[in-house]
C-alpha cells in the first residue's frame, strides 16, 4: 500500500481497540471457569480468534453476537480431546499458554500455526511442564511447531527459576501448576506482564506473588466460577498513535480506554523521560484503564534497559521510530528477546527503518540510534509482523515523498481498524 506523508498533523479522539493479552485470558480463564463467562470488548484480531477456535475445538461451547463472547465453560476437567491438529496461526501466545492448559489434559493434542510461528523457540516452555510430567514433542524432534502434548492428569508440582523474562512461559508453568497436586514455586528473572494472576484471582483461583515482585507460589489443583469481563484497551497498540502524535508537526490526539496495568506502562515512563507532552486523564483504578493526551514533542534521547524492558517489550519497534526523531543517541539493550518474536524484530526495524534514512544499529540484545534524522520515502516491508508494519506505518507519517508498505495486511493479527484509525486522525488534522 502506498503511505505519505501528514499534511497537517493528526487531530481527534480514538478508542483504542482490546489489549490482546487480556482477550487471550479471557477466553481460556471462561473455558475453564464453571458457569458462563461473558467477555464485553473481545479484541477481533487474528491471533484472539485463533484462541477462541481453539477451544471451541477443544468442545468448549464460545457463542460470539458480534458484540459480545458467551464462553460455557467446562472446568478443567471438561476439555475434550479435539477432532485433528488445532491451527493457531501466528499467535505465540495462544501455542505457548495452551501447552501449559493441555499439560495437565488426559489426551493428546497437536498444535501448529504459520511460517513465523513454526520459527518460534518452545524449548522454554516444554522442559518445565516436561518436569512436571507432561510429554511434549515439537517437529522431528525439534523444539519448533508442530507440537504435540500428551497430557497427564497427574502433574507433579514445580520449582521452577525462568531462564528468560517470559509472560508466555510464566502463564504456561502456571497454567500447568493449577491442574498439579501440591504447590510449585515460579520464579522471574524479571517481573513481566501479570495479567494470568490478576485474572485467576478475578475468577476465584488463589495465586501469590512475593514483595520482590518476581516468586510466585500456586497450589493446585483449583477451579475457578464463571465471571463478566471488560477488556480494557491495549496500551500496545496505543503506543503507535503515542508516538505518531509525538513526532509529527501540530498534532494533538486523545486515545481513550486504554489499559495502564503497571507492568506495562514501561512505554509512558520512557515518552516522558524523553520529553513527550504526554498526560493521563480520567483515571479509572477499578479497570486499569484511563485516556491519553499527546502532542508534538521536543525530544531527547535516553537509554532504556534492564527490569523496564519487559514492560514495553512489544513497544520497542516503534521506540525505535521515536529515537530517530530524538536529539542524542539512544541506547536500547538487554532486549534480546526481540530476536524471538513473531520476527527478530531488532533486525527488522534496523533494517526498515535504514531503507527510510534512519541512523540505527542493531546490537547483540538491542538497537542504537541517533538522531533527529530525517526520513525518506522507501519501499519497505512489514516482514509479516504486525507490530513492524504499524511502526513502518507511522515512519510513512513524517518521511519526505512516497512510502511502499508491503504485507500491510499483517497489522490484523492485533489491531484491525488501524488503517481506519490513521486515516480518522489525519482528516481530522486535516480540518
Ligand atoms: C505476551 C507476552 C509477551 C509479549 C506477547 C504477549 C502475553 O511475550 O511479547 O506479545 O500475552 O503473555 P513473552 O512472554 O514471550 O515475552
Amino acid at each position: 500500500m502506498k503511505l505519505g506523508p501528514t499534511a497537517n498533523g493528526l487531530k481527534g479522539t480514538i478508542q483504542i481497540p482490546a489489549d490482546k493479552s487480556i482477550s487471550h485470558r479471557s477466553i481460556m480463564f471462561g473455558a475453564l471457569a464453571e458457569g458462563t463467562t461473558t467477555i464485553r470488548n473481545f479484541l477481533r484480531g487474528e491471533d484472539c480468534f485463533s484462541t477462541l477456535n481453539a477451544f471451541r475445538a477443544l468442545g468448549v461451547p464460545i457463542e460470539d453476537d458480534g458484540e459480545t463472547i458467551t464462553v460455557t465453560g467446562v472446568g478443567f476437567r471438561g476439555l475434550k480431546a479435539a477432532s485433528g491438529a488445532i491451527d493457531v496461526g501466528n499467535s505465540g501466545t495462544t501455542i505457548r499458554l495452551m501447552m501449559g492448559i493441555l499439560a495437565g489434559q488426559p489426551f493428546t493434542t497437536t498444535l501448529f500455526g504459520d511460517d513465523s510461528l513454526a520459527k518460534r523457540p518452545m524449548n522454554r516452555v516444554m522442559l518445565p511442564l516436561r518436569e512436571m510430567g507432561a510429554r511434549l514433542t515439537g517437529s522431528s524432534g525439534s523444539e519448533f511447531p508442530p507440537i504435540t502434548v500428551s497430557g497427564s492428569d497427574q502433574l507433579k508440582p514445580i520449582h521452577y527459576q525462568l531462564p528468560v523474562a517470559s509472560a508466555q512461559v510464566k502463564s504456561a508453568v502456571i497454567f500447568a501448576a493449577l491442574q498439579a497436586q501440591g504447590t510449585s514455586t515460579i520464579i522471574e528473572k524479571e517481573s513481566t506482564r501479570n495479567h494470568t494472576e490478576e485474572m485467576i484471582k478475578q475468577f476465584g483461583g488463589e495465586i501469590s506473588c512475593a514483595k520482590d515482585g518476581k516468586t510466585i507460589t500456586v497450589t493446585g489443583p483449583q477451579t475457578f466460577k464463571a465471571q463478566e469481563v471488560t477488556v480494557p484497551g491495549d496500551i500496545s497498540s496505543a503506543a503507535f498513535f503515542l508516538v505518531a502524535a509525538a513526532i509529527t508537526a501540530d498534532s494533538q490526539i486523545t486515545l481513550t480506554n486504554v489499559g495502564i496495568n503497571p507492568s506495562r506502562t514501561g512505554i509512558l515512563e520512557v515518552m516522558t523521560a524523553m520529553g513527550a507532552k504526554l498526560s493521563m486523564l480520567s483515571v479509572d483504578q477499578q479497570n486499569q484503564s484511563a485516556d491519553l493526551e499527546i502532542m508534538t514533542s521536543q525530544l531527547q534521547a535516553t537509554t532504556i534497559s534492564g527490569a523496564i524492558i519487559p514492560r514495553l517489550i512489544d513497544e520497542l519497534p516503534i521506540i525505535a521510530l521515536l529515537a530517530t526523531q530524538a536529539t542524542g543517541q539512544t541506547i536500547i539493550k538487554d532486549a534480546e528477546e526481540l530476536k524471538v518474536k513473531e520476527t527478530n524484530r531488532i533486525d527488522a526495524t534496523a533494517e526498515e527503518l535504514k531503507k527510510m534514512g534512519a541512523d540505527i544499529t542493531p546490537t547483540e540484545d538491542g538497537l542504537i540510534i541517533n538522531g533527529p534524522t530525517p526520513l525518506q520515502g522507501a519501499a519497505v516491508d512489514s516482514r509479516g509482523d504486525h507490530r513492524i508494519g504499524m511502526m513502518l506505518a507511522i515512519a510513512a507519517l513524517i518521511a519526505k515523498g512516497e512510502t511502499q508498505l508491503q504485507r500491510e495486511e499483517a497489522v490484523a493479527v492485533s489491531y484491525p481498524e488501524f488503517f481506519a484509525d490513521l486515516h480518522t486522525l489525519s482528516i481530522k488534522g486535516g480540518k
